[in-house]
């Protein structure tokens, strides 16, 4: 797989956050800097060659939109999927939740096209909106999915939070909850120059309306709340005693609150995940 750029995430998320800044401070479901967000990622995907579309839902009174993105080609009865929320909370930018998965994503869906990757699956990405409601996007997507369409998506990968600045390097279990795939947590784990460990993320975002439905899901994180023990500074760095990003939910949640180390490394897994999966390079058969 490609070395993603950081440099080119970065700048992704330079953009998030102008946007908040240009909105009110924010990217919150409801709110103009949400709808900003689908538009700037949309015009890229678009001029790159993916087919997108925006499907819109009501939440709480409000026009809520999920970006969905497929790249031409592969097998249209197998299909790959990866995703993250793109909504803030209203409380600040949302930089590292999640700015930083959509920031991902989208550069490895750029570089796809820049590779013109010819994968033996179809690739789709998604990005959701009002997971920070409840999982309401994803949860949209997923139930308006006809049976026949929902039974060709393999699997769904999920970034949530991938460069918090006093980073774990977590894994989505796959015994950790419904649906969970050990073929994604283990492509996941060996995509990481750096110790892994297994999280058990459960409910906590959107790839649990993929796994409701029986799709095979993972993922990765770098924390949130959750303090940082001894023992995991020891193997990762960062600070003990202090949470993975106590900016979580905040205002302080800007481009200042992003490890680049981690940020980078989940990129780049992202890729090596996607290229792995979606089958490139071996033949087709
Ligand atoms: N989904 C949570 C949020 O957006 C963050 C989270 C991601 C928690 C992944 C656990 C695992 O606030
Ligand atoms: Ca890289
Ligand atoms: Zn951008
Ligand atoms: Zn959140
Ligand atoms: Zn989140």
């Amino acid at each position: 797989a490609p070395d993603i750029s950081l440099a080119n995430v970065q700048a992704h998320l330079n953009d998030l956050q102008s946007i908040a800044t240009a909105n009110g401070g924010n990217r919150a479901h409801g709110r103009p800097g949400y709808l900003a967000s689908v538009n700037h990622l949309k015009a890229k995907l678009d001029a790159a060659g993916y087919q997108t579309s925006v499907q819109q839902f009501t939440s709480s009174g409000a026009t809520g939109y999920n970006l969905i993105a497929d790249w031409p080609g592969g097998d249209p009865n197998s299909v790959l999927m990866l995703g993250g929320h793109l909504d803030s909370v209203t409380a600040g930018p949302g930089i590292n939740d999640n700015g930083s998965g959509s920031a991902g994503l989208l550069e490895v869906a750029l570089t796809v096209a820049r590779e013109r990757l010819a994968p033996q699956k179809h690739i789709r990405f998604g990005w959701w909106g009002a997971e920070e409601l409840g999982l309401i996007g994803s949860t949209y997507y997923v139930n308006n999915l006809p049976t026949t369409e929902r039974s060709k998506i393999k699997g769904y990968l999920n970034f949530d939070m991938i460069g918090s600045p006093n980073p774990g390097y977590f894994v989505y279990s796959a015994s950790g909850q419904p649906s969970g795939s050990l073929q994604i947590q283990q492509v996941l784990q060996a995509a990481f120059t750096v110790p892994t460990e297994l999280t058990s993320v459960g409910g906590r975002s959107d790839h649990a309306a993929f796994a409701r439905s029986g799709i095979p899901v993972g993922g990765t994180f770098t924390g949130a709340e959750v303090t940082k023990t001894a023992a995991q500074a020891q193997k990762w760095g960062g600070t003990s005693g202090v949470a993975f990003d106590r900016c979580y939910h905040r205002s302080c949640d800007t481009t200042g609150n992003i490890d680049a180390t981690a940020l980078d490394r989940n990129s780049d897994a992202i890729a090596i995940a996607l290229w792995n999966l979606a089958g490139a390079g071996t033949p087709p058969g």
